[in-house]
């Protein structure tokens, strides 16, 4: 394999590049490529084996393993596609896709803002070094103490009801401060998603629907309250989109209520936020929407709209998934396999508890057999969480695999481990970070004390 046979000429070339990399030894793969190699359905190589088996070794299982040079390549990616087309574009990353501060933080030295959606959020945000006032926050239940926090900070706030506009103002005027708000939209736009995580559609929870004037009546109301700086409108249809349609129509949408609330209200907006929701491939041969493509899409309905308004505002975009979940992979072992009368499970060390999204939309991750090529099977994955429904992965052929193998699951990266608990009494995963050869802890392994840490300790009952 090319990329193998490279690192092994340059590590024969290059004795300074061999002090470096100490480990894996020459026939290896470096951890990076051993990454892609496994993305690229060749998880059977010894050289790729190696590196799984010395991560698996160093640092446990079940393991969440990121690729930095991903997460960077998707920021250029994005940005290489809209900055040539919007000349006023913001990118902010959502980080409730993966909330390790190592990851956000990767993702702040790119220039990305920060996109939060709870208290718990803005604290990490803060954490890793963002300013109050680079954090939009939206939530569609924020509870007074987020609104107090949001409002000091100066962080934009990302309003989902009149209810919570009332709030807002009356916070802010306690303050004696000017809140900085949007309004996050409903369009009513359906983008062919998973139900469940489809947002903009009309009977979803979230955002001030523009049907009815309602969006509209909410800025009218907002421009005269003095405690309230109306800076932008916010939109999110959904997530993991595959087509571009769903932003197209939503953008023309958005672009009609900026230019009435421009000609109807004299209200200029700074920003106007389409949202995330980018798909990723999570399929072998699947074909979506590129950044290239989205933007492309988006030019002629954005220049159209900003001709009609009479100005510009700045397009803002807030993916989360786009930018982490392909470099995700979450390691398990097999811990047995066993053959039923009508399947084969494949029971691993990891479950829901650790990724919940094939249990809970049913959604679908690449398996791989690390080191293992011959006898394909029809197997499920299974999950060690005591539920029927913990299944990781359903009806795969796959090369037979034993107890003590390894196996990867792709495209971890997003909604992983932030959507991870402690279900079944399972310590957290821990989560490393490949850059290049090296790789480092970013979040340590969770500890059997750590499941009574908030508990009070029971004295143990006599009979
Ligand atoms: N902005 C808002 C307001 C959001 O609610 C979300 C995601 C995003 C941005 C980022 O969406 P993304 O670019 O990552 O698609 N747990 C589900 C996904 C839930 C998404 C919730 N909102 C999953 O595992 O597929």
């Amino acid at each position: 394999m090319p990329l193998l046979r490279l690192s092994l000429v340059l590590l024969l070339l290059s004795p300074a590049l061999c002090a470096q990399v100490a480990k894996p030894t020459l026939h290896e793969a470096t951890l990076h490529e051993a990454l892609l190699a496994a993305h690229a359905d060749r998880a059977g190589d010894p050289g790729v084996a190696t590196a799984f088996r010395h991560l698996a070794k160093t640092y446990g299982t079940p393991l969440y393993i990121y690729d930095q040079a991903h997460i960077r390549g998707q920021v250029d990616a994005l940005h290489a596609a809209f900055a040539p087309r919007f000349s006023k574009l913001r990118i902010l990353y959502a980080i409730k896709a993966n909330t390790n501060p190592v990851v956000i933080s990767l993702l702040k030295a790119k220039g990305l803002g920060a996109e939060v959606v709870s208290r718990g959020e803005i604290e990490t945000a803060l954490r890793v070094g963002y300013a109050g006032p680079e954090i939009m926050f939206t939530s569609s239940s924020k509870n007074p103490g987020e609104i107090q926090r949001a409002i000091e900070l100066g962080a934009v706030l990302n309003v989902d009801s009149l209810d919570e506009l009332g709030q807002v103002q009356a916070e802010a005027r306690r303050q004696k401060k000017q809140a900085r708000i949007s309004f996050r939209i409903n369009p009513g736009v359906d983008p062919h998603t998973i139900h469940q995580i489809n947002t903009g559609i009309a009977e979803s929870k979230f955002g001030l629907h523009l049907q009815d004037g309602i969006a509209f009546k909410a800025y009218e109301k907002a421009k005269g309250m003095p405690e309230i700086r109306i800076e932008g409108a916010h939109c999110h249809i959904g997530s993991q989109i595959t087509e571009t349609d769903g932003y197209v129509l939503t953008a023309r949408k958005m672009l009609g209520l900026v230019k009435d609330l421009k000609e109807k209200l004299n209200i200029k907006l700074a920003f106007l936020d389409l949202g995330g929701g980018l798909g990723i491939p999570y399929e072998d041969g699947q074909t979506l929407m590129s950044p290239e493509d989205l933007a492309k899409a988006l030019e002629p309905v954005w220049k159209e709209g900003v001709a009609a308004a009479g100005y510009e505002p700045t397009l803002w975009l807030e993916p989360g998934r786009f930018f982490v979940g392909g470099s995700g992979y979450l390691l398990t072992r097999v811990n047995t396999v066993k053959q039923t009368p009508l399947k084969t499970f494949v029971n691993v060390d990891a479950g829901f508890n650790t990724l919940m999204r094939p249990a809970m939309y049913k959604a679908y991750h690449r398996v791989r057999v690390i080191g293992k090529t011959k006898d394909p099977q029809l197997v499920d994955i299974a999950g060690d969480v005591c539920e029927t429904g913990d299944i990781l992965a359903e009806a795969r052929m796959l090369p037979r695999a034993e107890a003590g193998d390894l196996v990867v699951i792709l495209d971890a990266g997003a909604y992983g481990f932030s959507m991870a608990s402690e279900y079944n009494a399972r310590p957290m995963p821990a989560e490393v970070m490949v850059d290049g050869n090296k790789a480092r802890v970013i979040r340590r392994r969770g500890t059997y004390p750590e499941l009574f840490r908030n508990t009070e300790r029971a004295t143990p009952t006599k009979h």
